[in-house]
């Protein structure tokens, strides 16, 4: 370490030590890590410093797998990781090869060097490299600039490509205070956008004032995406934390198993048909959501679940502790299952095995989601475990044509397994995004999908015995069954609003999906049922531009409701029309029912949550669309919106 490094170590450490802030286990980098000329002295830029317990420790990093460093070998190679290690950590063979943008927990033995902790890592220099780019975008802010050129001695040395540089990656080891405390270990998290500390912690299972205390950071402290934050651990973490909970919300469709499929446009005999079947529905909507996040899968391009809430995440680390215990609480949870949701069928695993060909891989669908085979119908199987009382509980309350069913539930040594009604045309976003089978999806298709969203939401608001927000409505999350229906799923993270429209509920716990979030909910947690009604905007735009969210908001400099400007409120709006329109759909739509269409959406997407409409309003105004396009050869079916409430 150089002179110079020290001085600056020094003068921090002083700065540090005569600060209020100073609690701060290991202070936060912040926007530090882009200013590579100029040093902040307050913040951990050249490292964490050597102020633990033991000078070397075992420590945790994560990564996101990007291409070529997307195998266990290759990050381990660039991490300095023990490759077996390192996939046992995240449950995977030591030749897998993981999805783009999967996070990856990389077990690191975490050093004293000088005064700072760190992991050696060593890299050759690319072509165009600079010290940002190395740190910033190949090790995704695992190091610094500052660090690496301090590494070097020397601040404007150029970079030559083949040669083999120290990187020095940010790991830190508990201090004698977290020690006490019962931390153990401490992991280098990666922020990405759109994170909270908040729910970071909960990813971990951590408590929330801990991780800012270790940080140095307070309540309204902000942080930025490609920074670590310290997340102070008892245990070593599980791939299980950082798998499970990315999953945001998946659709599929289906088909009920015990009742005929419907056709076309008799949805409303067969939502009276399927009111017995309430309690399946409910669970089968839970179960349905996570299926759909087991079946998304491009999730690298699509929608990005931001934050996990700490509820999925207690439901999937709960079952493994007592399992005898636990085996016998889950049988009696069956038997009163079936005595109170008499339409939601008890399978035996058997049956199950059976329907599946014993999970054979040509059953597979996603994850842990197979297709099953059950009198005949189809039905979507997902293994889970953890504490599902919530979601069936939530499903008994539900009961509706667009909201997804679950129809079975099953139990076998420690892992539940639900039984959802089968979507068989899969998500949303497949055909609007990626064109599937090069079909494209009408003017009148669009519509309907529109209808019935609107009109699953409506329900889920109004009808349901205590009013439901979903709050993660988006494209992959609404799945189509075989007539292109829409079905809601992936009801993982609803949850209920007591008491009027109106009224709302404060939340720390950010969860959703990027781009489809309100802004009311991002900037200050309020939950209401205005939060769909925005997402719903959001689905709309998707649904008539054919344009992904993420391709929408870089048409815009800050709110979404930007690109509808050309069209709504300047003086060729019918030119501005046809360009936002997705163009497989030129001349095959009504101009004036497209402007009516784009100026709900835009109502939809005021900032302000009061002026917004709620999704009664929309779903009238729709149904007026709906009915004046009527005169098309595929008529809309406008189903009788309110099933009896259980
Ligand atoms: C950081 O340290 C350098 C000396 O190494 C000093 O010149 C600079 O003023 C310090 N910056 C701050 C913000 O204290
Ligand atoms: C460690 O804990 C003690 C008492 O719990 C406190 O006085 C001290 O300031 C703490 N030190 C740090 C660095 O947090
Ligand atoms: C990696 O870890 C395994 C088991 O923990 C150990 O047997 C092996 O020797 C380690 N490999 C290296 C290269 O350190
Ligand atoms: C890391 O590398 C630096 C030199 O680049 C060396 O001084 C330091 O001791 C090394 N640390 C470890 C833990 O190997
Ligand atoms: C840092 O790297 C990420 C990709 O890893 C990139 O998206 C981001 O733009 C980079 N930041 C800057 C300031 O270039
Ligand atoms: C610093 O970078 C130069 C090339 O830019 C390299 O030759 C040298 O080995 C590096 N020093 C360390 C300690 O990694």
């Amino acid at each position: 370490m150089s002179f110079s490094r020290f001085i600056i170590f020094g003068i921090s450490f002083f700065l540090i030590s005569c600060f209020p802030v100073i609690v701060a286990q290991q202070p936060y980098i912040g926007r530090a890590t882009t200013v590579c000329d100029s040093r902040d002295n307050s913040t951990s830029v050249l490292g964490y410093t050597c102020n633990g317990l033991r000078r070397s420790c075992q420590a945790y990093l994560t990564f996101r797998a990007q291409p070529p460093y997307d195998s266990v070998a290759t990050i381990s190679t660039l991490l300095a990781a023990n490759s077996s290690q390192l996939a046992q950590l995240n449950s995977v063979p030591e030749n897998a090869l993981f999805d783009t943008n999967r996070m990856v927990l990389v077990p690191v033995t975490c050093s004293c060097s000088g005064e700072h902790y760190q992991v050696n890592a060593s890299y050759v220099v690319q072509q165009g490299d600079t010290y940002f780019m190395i740190a910033n975008n190949t090790f995704q802010g695992l190091s610094t600039c500052q660090t690496l050129q301090a590494e070097n001695d020397t601040l404007t040395r150029n970079l030559y490509a083949g040669t083999r540089i120290t990187v020095p990656l940010r790991c830190a080891c508990p201090t004698k205070n977290q020690s006490d405390d019962g931390v153990n270990y401490l992991l280098s998290y990666l922020i990405t956008w759109n994170q909270f500390v908040s729910g970071i912690s909960a990813l971990f299972g951590v408590d929330t004032g801990r991780t800012l205390a270790a940080n140095g950071l307070s309540e309204s402290s902000i942080v930025y995406p490609f920074t670590t934050l310290l997340v102070p651990l008892q245990d070593p973490p599980t791939s299980s934390q950082v798998t499970a909970p990315q999953p945001p919300p998946p659709p599929f469709s289906t088909q009920p198993p015990s009742v005929p499929p419907p056709s076309g446009g008799s949805s409303k005999t067969w939502i009276y048909v399927v009111v017995g079947v309430v309690g399946g529905l409910v669970l089968a909507s839970v179960v349905g959501g996570i299926l759909f996040c087991v079946f998304f899968r491009k999730q690298k391009q699509k929608a990005e679940t931001v934050v996990v809430s700490s509820q999925s995440f207690e439901s999937i680390e709960k079952p493994l502790k007592k399992e005898a215990d636990e085996d016998s609480h889950s049988q009696d949870f069956l038997e009163s299952i079936s005595s109170i949701a008499q339409s939601l069928k008890v399978y035996t695993f058997e049956e199950l095995k059976a329907a599946t060909q014993d999970f054979s891989p040509s059953c597979w669908i996603k994850g842990s989601v197979y297709r099953g085979t059950i009198n005949g119908d189809f039905a979507a199987i997902k293994k889970m475990n953890g504490d599902v009382s919530k979601e069936i509980n939530l499903l008994n309350k539900i009961n509706h044509f667009n909201l997804i069913r679950l129809s079975g539930v099953s139990f076998n040594e420690g892992n539940w397994y639900l039984v959802y009604e089968y979507a068989s045309n899969g998500p949303l976003s497949e055909w609007i995004h990626e064109k599937r089978d090069q079909t494209i999806m009408d003017w009148n298709q669009r519509l309907q999908i529109a209808l019935d969203v609107a009109s699953g939401l409506n329900y889920l608001h109004r009808y349901t015995s205590s009013p439901h927000v979903h709050k993660d409505l988006n494209s992959s999350n609404v799945l189509l069954d075989q007539d292109f229906r829409a079905k809601i799923a992936n009801f993982g993270l609803a949850r209920s609003v007591e008491g009027q429209e109106g009224q709302f509920a404060l939340t720390r716990h950010i969860v959703g999906t990027k781009g489809y979030m309100a802004p009311e909910y991002l900037e200050n947690g309020i939950v209401s049922p205005m939060l769909d009604v925005y997402a719903f905007g959001v689905l709309m735009l998707e649904i008539l531009t054919g344009k992904e969210v993420s391709l929408l908001y870089e048409e815009v400099n800050t709110e979404l409701s930007e690109v509808l400007t050309p069209v709504l409120y300047q003086d060729n709006g019918q030119e501005n029309l046809r360009n936002l329109m997705d163009p497989s759909l030129q001349g095959k739509y009504s101009p004036e029912f497209a402007l009516v269409l784009f100026r709900l959406i835009d109502s939809c997407l005021k900032k302000d949550p009061s002026d917004r409409p709620n999704m009664d309003d929309i779903f009238q105004s729709l149904s007026r669309i709906a009915t004046s396009t009527l005169s098309g050869e595929w008529a809309i079916s406008i189903s009788e919106q309110r099933t009896t409430p259980r």
